[in-house]
């Protein structure tokens, strides 16, 4: 499988920082409650939930931003918040106000009776859809696999779900409790390794791991906190498949992008739009990419005005016609109100931006 030619490598070049003829080009949240195409098949699957438990679907609707943009990667159509679930928290949704747990981690003796990383067999449907959207897709564009990154999970499972106060009780536990934050990250490296390694050897081909939540600590914590922990995940997935590229992103982080690069030893570097892509290029140097970094509330204004600012991302960069190293995408996922023909302008902006000459 592994070996199987890829018909669209602008992605995995890009990401190695060759030339490309045009900028490759993908979008955080592409599978969302934007596209009609998916309500309906998360309507047939009950809940987003079951949609992600179920490899037919979760690769039918990994396929349909794909067949209906043309896009240049596809993304594991899953959530990060599966490794809690599977660590015995019970994750579920409530309409309008996004994830929560059954259970939150409470204690010492809460981390310390959390599973060990065999738990993460019970992620098996995921590996599952991995291998059946490699199948399906055939080579058209290389699969993403993914994780949300230990600080974040840990934010959530602190919390008990999403957060109206920037996950004030995480950051509680960080100053009050520190060797027991310590405790329940290095235990969540163990599962988001051994999670990543799944969707290796079932085919994804990049892994992104999402820090959603790095950018809410000071910088006097980022190291211990969000990188350490980055890091020692980055290193374990490239000791056993150096092929494989990791994609560390950091959002909030741009000012610190330079540590998040020399720390966690990734390929990339996922950038939101508050920082300019030129300016983080000149710091970060060159020795690896940058995905980025569109604002998400960019496709909600008009097609002039989208392709004016895709443009100004793809200029920003600083190498116009090959962008050595520069992948595109927003700087945080689709909004659910984006109109889905303003995708389309976003796609021919980019590639028109990307290939006329300077
Ligand atoms: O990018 C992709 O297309 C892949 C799929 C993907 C989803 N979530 C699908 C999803 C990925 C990579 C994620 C990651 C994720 N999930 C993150 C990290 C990235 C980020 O956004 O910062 C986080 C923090 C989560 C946790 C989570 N899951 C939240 C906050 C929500 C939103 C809840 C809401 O009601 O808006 C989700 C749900 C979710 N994950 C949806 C999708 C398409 C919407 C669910 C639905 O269909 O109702």
């Amino acid at each position: 499988m592994s070996n199987q030619a890829l018909q669209n490598d602008l992605f995995l070049r890009a990401l190695r920082r060759e030339p490309v003829e045009r900028l490759p080009v993908w979008l955080m949240r592409q599978a969302g409650r934007y596209l009609p195409e998916y309500n309906a098949t998360r309507k047939r699957a009950g809940s987003f939930l079951q949609l992600c438990q179920s490899p037919e679907l979760a690769c039918e609707v990994t396929l349909q931003p794909i067949d209906r943009y043309g896009l240049d990667a596809a993304i594991l159509f899953s959530d990060i918040l599966t490794i809690p679930d599977a660590l015995g928290l019970g994750l579920h949704f409530v309409e309008g106000e996004g994830p929560r747990f059954h259970r939150r981690i409470e204690s010492a003796a809460d981390i310390q009776s959390l599973p060990g990383p065999a738990a993460m067999e019970s992620l098996r449907y995921v590996a599952d859809a991995v291998g059946l959207i490699r199948k399906t897709l055939n080579g058209r564009v290389p699969l993403i696999g993914f994780s949300g990154s230990p600080w974040t999970l840990a934010c959530y499972m602190l919390s008990g779900g999403s957060s109206g106060d920037d996950f004030l009780t995480a950051r509680k536990w960080m100053y009050s409790q520190p060797v027991l934050v310590d405790e329940l990250l290095a235990k969540l490296v163990e599962h988001v390794s051994a999670y990543c390694q799944m969707q290796i050897e079932a085919g994804a081909q990049t892994i992104m791991l999402f820090d959603s939540w790095g950018g809410l600590l000071p910088a006097s914590q980022v190291s211990r906190f969000s990188l350490q922990p980055l890091s020692r995940i980055v290193h374990s997935l490239r000791a056993a498949r150096p092929d494989i590229p990791v994609i560390v992103f950091v959002k909030g982080g741009g000012h610190w992008a330079e540590q998040v690069v020399s720390e966690t030893g990734c390929q990339a570097i996922g950038l939101d739009w508050t920082v300019d892509l030129g300016r983080v290029r000149d710091q970060v140097g060159r020795q690896v990419a940058l995905q980025g970094n569109l604002d998400p509330a960019v496709l909600l204004g008009s097609p002039a005005e989208i392709r004016a600012q895709a443009r100004r991302v793809v200029e920003s960069f600083g190498t116009r016609v090959s962008g050595v190293g520069h992948i595109f995408n927003l700087g945080h996922g689709i909004s659910q109100f984006t109109p889905v023909d303003h995708v389309h302008h976003l796609v021919e902006a980019v590639a028109e931006a990307s290939t006329q000459a300077a």
